[in-house]
């Protein structure tokens, strides 16, 4: 196993951006930047199954695409960028200005800003943590948050990601990872027939603007029914209401738990590779979203990217809960430690060629 350290650039106003590969004994790599604390690639049995950019200027005009990204301090949509919090009315930025909402943690999220990194050498095991401290007020979220998130790469080729968080002021968390996987590498072809199992039987529709309607939908009968491994094509292109409005998956699926067990949220198998990816989480849900904005865009080694060419498997708790009461409860209150833990398990199954 290894760990090490590489430039990868710098920012616009000269700030280094630093590159930390973690490597296993079976030649399983993951890259982390400290830009947004950004999943940079993923290498398993010999393919680089995560899309992104080879420089620092990618990640920084990613353009809404969010790219490997950290997501915080909350992920997904708040509606009209406002809620109540201890009976305080809360404003964050709507920097998805087309829905009137808040996405992803606005315009200053933590997907873009510097992240301090602390290396762990386990002998089998590397893992690096990357922490930042989001002041009291950053995009009007209460609370001084100091926040950490450890990438893990375990030998048997499982990356895990542990968010820890506390906070000084009662405030509201959602954090979570926005990889776009391609199982058949980012320059196989896309992700239409990759087979995905998914661990819910419901799902959070949505509105026109994409914000929950605050409902659970049954999966039985719709194109979002996963519980049996289907293409991902048979729902992008399933005929449904909720489909049309995302013009694909773009869904909070609710898991199948009890509780904040680890559990399996999904699986993804690529026909074409042999790679398997197995994605276990303690979060209630899973948007799992299928590229379906991706701007056609050049990405790693000048590769041309459309939508449908990665997809997403965000663990989180629901869009909007900061206005959803029935929603799982996102408050992190004053002094609470906040702690959640998801993995992604590689695997490759035997096949004769
Ligand atoms: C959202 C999409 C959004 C994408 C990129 C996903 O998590 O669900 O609606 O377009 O992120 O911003």
């Amino acid at each position: 196993m290894s760990v090490s350290v590489t430039s990868f650039g710098t920012l616009d106003d000269q700030t280094p951006v630093s590159r930390v590969t973690l490597c296993n004994a079976n030649g399983t790599s993951v890259s982390i930047l400290d830009y947004g604390a950004t999943l940079q690639s993923i290498v398993f049995a010999g393919k680089d199954i995560l899309l992104g950019y080879d420089t620092i200027d990618g990640y920084v005009n990613a353009n809404g695409s969010y790219m490997g990204a950290t997501i915080g301090r909350f992920g997904n949509r708040i509606a009209n960028g406002c809620f109540l919090l201890d009976g305080q009315k809360i404003q964050v930025s709507c920097n998805e200005s087309a829905r009137h909402c808040h996405l992803h943690g606005g315009d200053s999220g933590f997907d873009k800003k510097m992240w301090r990194y602390q290396i762990m050498c386990d002998e089998e095991e590397p893992a690096v943590s990357f922490s930042r401290t989001s002041p009291d007020g950053e995009e009007n979220y209460p609370g001084n948050l100091q926040v950490t998130v450890t990438f893990t790469l375990h030998a048997d080729d499982s990356l895990c990601l542990d968010y820890n968080a506390t906070t000084d002021k009662n405030t509201v968390i959602n954090l979570t990872n926005h990889s776009y996987f391609n199982l058949n590498g980012y320059d196989g072809e896309d992700i239409l027939d990759t087979l995905l199992y998914v661990n819910a039987d419901e799902i959070t529709p949505v509105d026109e603007g994409l914000i929950p309607t605050g409902e659970f939908m049954p999966v039985e009968g719709t194109p979002f029914d996963y519980r049996s491994e289907k293409p991902i094509r048979d729902g992008v292109y399933g005929q449904h209401e909720q489909v049309k409005i995302a013009g694909g998956i773009d869904h909070n699926f609710v898991l199948s738990r009890q509780g904040r067990e680890m559990r399996l949220a999904a699986r993804a198998y690529s026909p074409n590779t042999d790679i398997q990816m197995e994605c276990y989480t303690d979060l209630p849900g899973l948007q799992i979203y299928t590229g379906n904005f991706i701007d056609e865009q050049d990405g790693k080694s000048g590769i041309h990217w459309d939508r449908y060419d990665g997809f997403c498997l965000e663990t989180q708790f629901f869009p909007d809960s900061v206005n959803q009461p029935a929603f799982p409860s996102v408050l992190l209150a004053a002094g609470d430690t906040f702690h959640s833990r998801t993995c992604f398990c590689l695997s490759q199954k035997d096949h004769v060629r």
